[in-house]
């Protein structure tokens, strides 16, 4: 299992390309599902989730032809197999994303449960409830979602909570549906924008995505595209976190500050200075950083894929912190790990108190899920010493060339396989 090796204490200066975003690029490499005819996609990260869901579509009778360094052709015309077993689901929960586009293509889809996760329990029964309202038959057996129907119907769907692979889900189902949908309490992610965009370009008639309705005209078949990933504002966000907390001076390119409102304006409070351009966004950190409280909340407000990383350059940040997690019961496992690197922080229910210290010493820690992971990266980069993380393949699933980057940008990091 490979580990990566940090020694802690150099400033990141300099600039780095982003890639597309995992988050847009799982729905919408799901989206091939629906049209019999090729869809060409550019700006796809090379992440292992990404090499899972390809394995999936393939799985599947999708033909799979790479394009260029960061291009992809996904060829939905053999689809003869519309199953996405426990072995793919239990390592990729966006696994489940495939279920609504063969519903709605094929008829038919068995898809596994994705079961428990390290971060809480995240289960699916919203994805259900809106096929079932679209008059899909749908049975729980054995641990996988069996379901079918002739043709999907256009019907009403209110979410009981904002959910983003449940809108995704539902949205590409409604796209061959008959008549109207309208998805209510919608997420407003920007990587549903995405997707929406890239499905309108390939036939569907959608409006309203990145409002909390989205209305959908079922169309009877769906054509071939071609679609940009958009880039990644978590990977973004994750480098920005890194610069600030080393006291940094770094410029992000092939990215857009567009859908990081949030996290900006949390970094601009900390005592960076930002300047946003239109495809770049350069950091210049102060010497030391300012605590800053937040909420994780739906899109527009504070992301829980940012968490982790903020409590990461809370932790030696001027002042005391509150983070308060909304969206996930047990997001906060990075925690423990932090305290290995000398962190003063205390959990009370879904808050974590950040007292912020003058410096963390390196440790050996271990990384517990994706953002957790970036959090020790993170936490590492400014540690004093060597700091070695365990069970990077978390990272993997979600960042791209993570050292390659870094060390770009001037970090004595080093993988050991
Ligand atoms: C997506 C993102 C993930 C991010 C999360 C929240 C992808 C591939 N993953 O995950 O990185 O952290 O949004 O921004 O885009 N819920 C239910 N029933 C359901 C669906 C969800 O109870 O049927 C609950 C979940 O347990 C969770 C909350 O709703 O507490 C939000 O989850 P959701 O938005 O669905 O997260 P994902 O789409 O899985």
């Amino acid at each position: 299992m490979d580990k990566l090796l940090i020694e802690g204490g150099r400033r990141l200066s300099g600039e780095v390309a982003m890639s597309g975003a995992k988050n847009a690029a799982l729905p919408i490499l799901c989206a091939s599902l629906l049209t019999a005819e090729p869809v060409h996609f550019t700006n796809v990260p090379h992440l292992n989730d990404i090499s899972t869901m390809l394995r999936l579509l393939g799985d599947m009778g999708v033909g799979v032809t790479m394009e260029g360094a960061d291009g992809l052709v996904l060829n939905g015309g053999g689809l003869n197999n519309p199953v996405a077993s426990y072995e793919m689901v239990k390592t990729m929960r966006a696994s489940i994303l495939v279920l609504g586009p063969l519903v709605a293509r094929g008829g038919e889809a068995r898809v596994s449960l994705p079961g428990g996760c390290a971060i809480g329990a995240r289960p699916v029964d919203q994805h259900i409830k809106g096929l079932q309202a679209m008059g899909a038959e749908v049975t729980v057996e054995q641990g996988y979602v069996h379901a079918k129907a002739i043709r999907l119907k256009g019907a009403r769907i209110c979410t009981d909570m904002v959910t983003v692979t449940g809108t995704e889900n539902l949205m590409m189902a409604a796209c061959l549906a008959e008549g109207e949908t309208i998805i209510e309490n919608a997420a407003r992610e920007p990587e549903v924008v995405d997707l929406a965009n890239c499905l309108i370009s390939m036939g569907a008639r959608i409006s309203g995505a990145g409002t909390d309705i989205i209305r959908i005209q079922g169309v009877d078949k769906l054509h071939g595209a071609t679609h940009a990933i958009m880039p990644d504002r978590i990977e973004t966000g994750t480098y920005l976190c890194a610069a600030a907390v080393t006291g940094g001076d770094i410029r992000l390119l092939k990215t857009s500050a567009a859908y990081l409102d949030t996290v900006v304006d949390k970094l601009l409070d900390a005592g960076c200075d930002i300047t946003v351009e239109r495809d770049a966004i350069r950091l210049v950190a102060p010497p030391r950083l300012k605590a800053v409280s937040l909420r994780t909340a739906p899109y527009p407000a504070f992301p829980t894929d940012m968490q982790a990383q903020f409590m990461a350059i809370n932790c030696i940040a001027d002042g005391v912190a509150t983070i308060r997690e909304t969206i996930f019961e047990n997001r906060f496992m990075h925690v423990n790990e932090l305290m290995r690197l000398g962190a003063n922080i205390q959990i009370e229910g879904n808050n974590a108190i950040v007292r912020g210290i003058d410096r963390l010493e390196g440790a050996m820690v271990m990384a517990t899920d994706l953002r957790a992971s970036a959090s020790l990266v993170i936490a590492g980069l400014v540690a004093e010493g060597e700091t070695v993380i365990d069970r990077i393949y978390h990272l993997d699933r979600g960042y791209e060339r993570i050292e390659e980057k870094l060390a770009k940008l001037g970090a004595a990091v080093r993988r050991m396989h």
